[in-house]
């Protein structure tokens, strides 16, 4: 690399603290310009905490940060802190505005005199197209609070996209996109980089897509900076996992050392859509793949969410169809929803109730016992989730860690079927492949296991049979685990793997 490096922000020596919880210890982080940085650390490392700080939403307690403009002379924060554009974990958008309204705000409250709902809409629909036209072509007058959770995290997308920011920072930005549409996020990002000398920090816990976008990465562990500024290609997977603090044989697949389960005894539960008929028996792992419009529509008549014309769901000893999610979880079906932030997560309560939720509806019970805590300090530790106390608010966790909550709440709790939405979203390599073992291990106990993921390796690495959904909503058909691929699955959701 002869050339002189063009730094966009350098920031060094940076610590916080949280009361008595250190997060940063002295953290270094620099970004060029017109590259793709990832940044990685085990859930709970200070990804997020850093990008709050960098972009002004959290105080640090030391350190300096300096900006660069791409002449290289000194900005202020201030300045600096205007060409930042940032997709955080967590979606944060207007639900009560429009699309339009939403991608296009930035704009006019960095100067513009009034808002000019032509040329908003305008802006919205050009953001909107670099990643999908269609949904461009369509969207833009619809109200943030009625779309998916996937839609919307296209949305908050766009509007970085659209920022005319120098640096744009995005923190789990894939986790709720296909991988048609994380395909084409890449493919923008590709250019802009090329041709504006966009810089991008890229936050992620899919080693895949690290290594498709990223062509630097600075690996953060207690805080501290452990691996800074390496190219990407010069290190293995098995280095980043143990840089991150995690055990080696974390990569490793499960899959091909875990033997083909033998479906138990036991009443099955059926499946069906006009002219399609499956049978799971208990112990059984179903993985469902696809856009998001297919499975939703299954996955909420499975948990007695809405009733479909479409499915029906039959089990011997269940209604013909439940009459609400409570009804469902009392008669043994559990569910974890995609939608951690708002439908998840309970923010206002600690995080004892948030862990012991699903056991109180399914017991009826109301108050916390002493038993209770014990409980619930083991579901912690079965996940590894560290908290200063049960008694915190979720929001004192990270992200991958209030996703722990979630899974929690079901973990060993005897249930008929349990259905997961994108379970591991934004839980980190070590971790992720506990779960897949303690999920494997509610199914060994007879729980038939619905699981629907964007990431297709997942699928692939848990699960017996895969259901594949195709753009349209409608079931292209299942592969049984010998016949499953990328390729396959790829094939029949109409999606790049
Ligand atoms: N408001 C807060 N109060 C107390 N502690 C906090 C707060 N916000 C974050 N923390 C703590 O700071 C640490 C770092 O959290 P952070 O969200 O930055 O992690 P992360 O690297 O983004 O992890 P993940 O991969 O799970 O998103 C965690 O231990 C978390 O519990
Ligand atoms: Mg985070």
């Amino acid at each position: 690399m002869g050339t002189a490096r063009q730094i966009v922000v350098s920031v060094s020596g940076l610590t916080k603290a949280y009361g008595a919880t250190s997060v940063l210890k002295g953290v270094d982080f620099s970004v060029d310009r017109g590259e793709v940085h990832a940044l990685l650390g085990g859930n709970g490392a200070g990804k997020s905490t850093m990008i709050r700080i960098i972009t002004g939403s959290a105080a640090k307690d030391a350190g300096d940060i300096v900006f660069h403009s791409p002449s290289g002379e000194l900005r202020t924060e201030a300045e600096g802190r205007r060409k930042i554009a940032v997709v955080h974990q967590e979606l944060a958008l207007l639900p009560h505005l429009t699309v339009a309204e939403n991608i296009a705000l930035p704009y006019f409250a960095n100067g513009a005199a009034l808002f000019n709902r032509k040329r908003a809409a305008g802006q919205a629909y050009d953001a909107l197209a670099m990643i999908d036209r269609e949904f461009a072509a369509t969207s833009l007058q619809r109200l943030i609070g009625d779309l998916s959770l996937h839609e919307g995290q296209m949305v908050e997308i766009a509007r970085a996209l659209a920022s005319g920011a120098e640096l744009i920072l995005l923190d789990e930005p894939t986790a709720n996109l296909t991988a048609q549409e994380t395909d084409r996020l890449f493919t923008v990002l590709r250019r802009l980089t090329r041709e504006s000398g966009l810089s991008v920090v890229f936050v992620s816990h899919r080693m895949k897509e690290i290594r498709q976008i990223a062509n630097v990465c600075t690996i953060i562990r207690d805080g501290r900076t452990v691996v800074d500024r390496a190219a990407t290609a010069s290190l293995t997977d098995a280095d980043i996992i143990e840089k991150m603090g995690q055990t080696a044989t974390a990569h490793v697949s499960e899959r091909a050392a875990v033997p083909t389960r033998r479906a138990l005894d036991g009443e099955p539960l059926i499946i069906k859509e006009n002219g399609f008929r499956l049978e799971l028996r208990p112990g059984t792992i179903l993985g469902v793949a696809g856009a998001p419009a297919g499975p939703s529509t299954l996955i909420a008549t499975l948990v007695g969410a809405a009733r479909s014309r479409r499915w029906t769901v039959s089990h011997a000893s269940w209604p013909d169809s439940f009459s609400s999610p409570r009804q469902a979880a009392r008669l043994g079906s559990g569910f974890i929803t995609g939608d951690r932030s708002h439908k998840g997560i309970l923010h206002s309560l600690p995080i004892i109730d948030n862990v012991l939720a699903s056991r109180r509806v399914v017991r009826g019970s109301k108050v916390t016992g002493v038993h209770e805590q014990t409980e619930c300090l083991d579901l912690m530790q079965a996940l590894k989730v560290k908290a200063a106390s049960i008694w915190n608010l979720p929001n004192t966790l990270s992200g991958g860690t209030q996703q722990k909550l979630l899974l929690a709440r079901w973990l060993g709790l005897p249930s008929r079927l349990l259905v997961l939405e994108e379970p591991t979203r934004g839980v980190d390599i070590g971790t992720k492949r506990e779960i897949y073992h303690l999920i494997r291990q509610m199914a060994a106990s007879g729980t038939v296991i619905v699981w629907w993921s964007t990431e297709n390796a997942e699928l692939l690495e848990v699960c017996d049979r895969v259901m594949a959904f195709d753009t349209e909503g409608r079931c292209a058909g299942v592969i049984e685990n010998e016949d499953l691929s990328e390729d396959r699955l790829a094939e029949l959701t109409g999606m790049a793997a």
